[in-house]
């Protein structure tokens, strides 16, 4: 949760038939009901939340950097900043204005002893230096396929020894049987978070094309030849897996 007094704004982005529903965006709509989107779209996102504090924790190097890439309203960036040694510095990058301008928000408020900066751009130009840590959290799922490769080697090139990344993807499965379950045991979900059918349809739709999934060995494989040594899954709650790869 960000730094919020109001409860977050409730998501009714979808509610109403849409003759079309327009390719899914991270523009000020999105933005003002993000957190609790977010929260009743992504299994595990809670989980996620606290896992990104225990590797700061446990990861964060003082007179290190650590990146939040996609970084949206900063709630993972916040608890990134709030387990850091003092001595590290926080970089939270996101190219939707309408994100990165509530984002410096919620960060203002915070009065942790890591430094930050929050920049507006696209994370295929952010140059990775000196990291202990980055946070891919359902991000490179919206950038296109042919893409991914150099961006996790952009990322592993400018990792320290030791250093962490969290990628959270959704994901795909090659079995139909395995898919079709998935997907069905979301919607499931979805229901259960108060989405009704039409909302849990259109979404899907305007997402179609925007978010690619691939499946959990493709992020792996592509992990590995990026130059991370190691790769472990630290969370799947049915279609929705987070790795950590280990430089
Ligand atoms: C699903 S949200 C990420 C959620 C966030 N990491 C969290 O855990 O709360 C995806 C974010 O990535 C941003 N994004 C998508 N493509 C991007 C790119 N090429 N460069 C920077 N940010 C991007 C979007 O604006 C959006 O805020």
């Amino acid at each position: 949760m960000t730094h919020n007094t109001k409860p977050p704004v409730h998501d009714t982005i979808f509610a109403q038939p849409l003759e079309t529903p327009a390719p899914f965006e991270f523009n000020a709509q999105v933005a003002d009901v993000f957190e609790n989107m977010i929260q009743r779209s992504v299994p595990g996102y809670h989980f996620l939340l606290d896992v990104i504090g225990l590797l700061a924790a446990r990861y964060g190097q003082p007179h290190s950097h650590c990146y939040d890439l996609g970084c949206s309203l900063g709630t993972m960036t916040l608890r990134l900043r709030q387990n850091l040694p003092a001595l590290a510095h926080v970089i939270g990058v996101d190219n939707s204005a309408a994100m990165v301008s509530r984002c410096l928000h919620n960060m203002g408020r915070d009065h942790s002893q890591a430094s930050y900066e929050i920049r507006h751009q696209n994370l295929q130009d952010t140059a990775i230096e000196n990291a202990s840590m980055v946070i891919l959290n359902f991000t490179l799922q919206f950038i296109a396929d042919i893409e991914r490769p150099s961006i996790l080697k952009n990322i592993a090139e400018g990792m320290r020894p030791g250093g962490v990344l969290l990628l959270a993807e959704k994901v795909c499965f090659d079995d139909p049987q395995q898919q079709d379950l998935q997907v069905d045991l979301y919607h499931d979900f979805k229901r259960y978070q108060g989405y009704s059918d039409l909302e849990i349809a259109q979404k899907r739709a305007a997402l179609e094309n925007v978010l690619v999934p691939n499946t959990l060995e493709q992020h792996r494989q592509r992990l590995l030849d990026a130059g991370f040594s190691r790769v472990e899954t630290c969370m799947q709650c049915f279609n929705f897996c987070a790795l950590l790869a280990f430089k």
